[in-house]
């Protein structure tokens, strides 16, 4: 029988086995039963599953009208039905500009637009000193991967992937090399253990810090930026919006990783690939696997029908980015064999709350791809695709580990491109008291616990590996 609320039970589970490996068959089956939107169990919460292309774009076009972030207008939560300890709640309840309606979120939204709006205007020096950068941490990840080899393993999540991402966040953040480091790694703690209690309170009190030094002392990075644009933040909301930023370059670690595994396994795109297009294929992966699977919760502010059901005052709409986009009604629309592919798909979001950022995640994307084609002649799947771990997450699309089979291209030698780059000028400089122009190996010497780390990770040793 088709239940007709939430309060029905019982409820599918919808993070099973099955959906760490497989969601699209997932998605398929809840279509056939229920439509657009289906009521299913998350986490032991019920929430109504949105499934429809058109669906999700109603919702994340009326945020704020009609369907609100702010956890305040999610009835289970006011009325004490969801478990304090509900895994998600901490991030649900984070009250910062993700998660903000109406008036809030659209002064905190100004600010980030200004904040981000540096690194992504092509024009600005901020956005050519990061361009340098990110391909100077791509081949300094590749060097510490490939150190004294010519082909080997490695774990391209853990090794390159997800420190990347991690590594720009430190140079947003305005942090020197050494303290950086220590950030990201307790960055990568935060998002998957062990230790991420610890991990969070350090990184609040950080950011607490951070705030208040840049307050004091501004410079070109992204806190200096929100605070200039919205100087009435205190201290305590700047850290909190400042948590946003890891989280979502996370993200950006994830769809690298997706685009290394569909360039691998996947002809049409490797086609692309071979064209150079390599944007375009970063832009056909965000579609077909997107990172963030399923955005946050929204809330209904008032009764409302969507599909075939009439969603109640106060339910919480889970709103599925893979299934929009892979909706037939979308994809049937894209010839399968489109090399140019559509920018209407949904992995960037839509409406108030959409990413402000699609520019810079693309650039830091494209580069580290075309870097690692650049580097390597040769990279393989060291596991069969369908026996790949994927991360269990209510949001994510993230594997937990990329092992591959990897021959270096005797030509590219280590630190090739990026040193011909940065031969005529600035070369991205850091944040940092070690000057940009030190060789390489003092650079390195000063970010010592995330070298060790990734050190440690070569040949398969992963026992330092923050979530191993
Ligand atoms: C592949 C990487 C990324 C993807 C797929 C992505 C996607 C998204 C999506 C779908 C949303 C909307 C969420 C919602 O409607 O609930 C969003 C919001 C946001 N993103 Fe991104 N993002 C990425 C990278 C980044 C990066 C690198 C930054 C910052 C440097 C960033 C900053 C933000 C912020 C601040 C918001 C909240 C905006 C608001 O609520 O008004 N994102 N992102």
């Amino acid at each position: 029988m088709i239940p007709d609320s939430l309060s029905s039970s019982p409820l599918e589970p919808l993070l099973t086995r099955e959906y760490d490996t497989e969601p699209a068959l997932v998605h398929e089956r809840l279509r056939r039963a229920y439509g657009p939107v289906a009521p299913v169990d998350l986490l032991g919460v019920p929430v109504w599953f949105v499934l429809g292309y058109d669906e999700v774009l109603h919702v994340l076009q009326n945020a704020g009208e009609r369907w609100r972030k702010c956890v305040a207008g999610w009835r289970a939560y006011t009325e004490g039905r969801v478990p304090a300890d509900w895994p998600p709640l901490t991030l649900l309840a984070a009250d910062n500009t993700g998660f903000q309606d109406g008036d809030r979120h659209r002064a905190g939204r100004a600010a980030w637009d200004a904040a981000l709006r540096p690194y992504q205007d092509p024009a600005h020096p901020q956005a050519q000193l990061m361009e340098r950068a990110i391909l100077r941490y791509c081949d300094e990840l590749i060097d510490v991967v490939t150190e004294g080899t010519s082909t080997g393993l490695a774990d391209l999540s853990a090794q390159y992937g997800r420190p990347l991402p991690l590594m720009v966040a430190g140079r947003l953040f305005g942090i020197g090399i050494g303290r950086g480091d220590d950030l990201v790694m307790d960055l990568w703690r935060l998002l998957d253990g062990p230790d991420s209690g610890g991990a969070y309170q350090r990184l609040h009190a950080t950011f607490l810090e951070l705030a208040t030094v840049k307050r004091r002392r501004p410079g070109e990075d992204v806190p200096s930026y929100l605070l200039a644009a919205k100087p009435d933040f205190t201290d305590d909301e700047l850290a909190r919006e400042l948590f946003l930023l890891p989280a979502f370059l996370d993200f950006t670690g994830s769809l690298i990783c997706n685009a290394v595994v569909e360039a691998i396994t996947n002809p049409r795109l490797r086609a692309t690939l071979s064209t150079g297009a390599v944007e375009e294929a970063v832009n056909r992966v965000a579609m077909l696997k997107p990172s963030i699977a399923n955005v946050t919760l929204r809330y209904a502010r008032a009764d409302a029908k969507l599909g075939n059901f009439t969603i109640a005052a106060g339910d919480p709409v889970l709103l599925s980015i893979a299934a929009a986009n892979n909706d037939p009604r979308f994809a049937s629309a894209l010839g399968d064999d489109t090399v140019r592919s559509t920018r209407a798909h949904l992995s960037w979001g839509a409406g108030p709350h959409r990413c402000p950022s699609r520019r810079l995640a693309t650039q830091i994307t494209t580069i580290a791809v075309r870097r690692l084609l650049e580097r390597f002649a040769a990279l393989g799947l060291a596991l069969p695709p369908d026996q790949l771990p994927w991360r269990p997450s209510p949001f994510t699309r993230a594997l937990r580990s990329l092992p591959v089979q990897y021959e270096v291209r005797p030509a590219s030698g280590p630190r090739g491109r990026s040193d011909a780059q940065s031969a005529g000028g600035d070369s991205g400089r850091e944040p940092s008291d070690v000057p940009a122009d030190a060789p390489a190996d003092n650079r390195r010497a000063a970010r010592s616990s995330l070298w060790t780390v990734l050190r440690r990770l070569r040949g398969g040793r992963r026992d330092d590996q923050p979530g191993a």
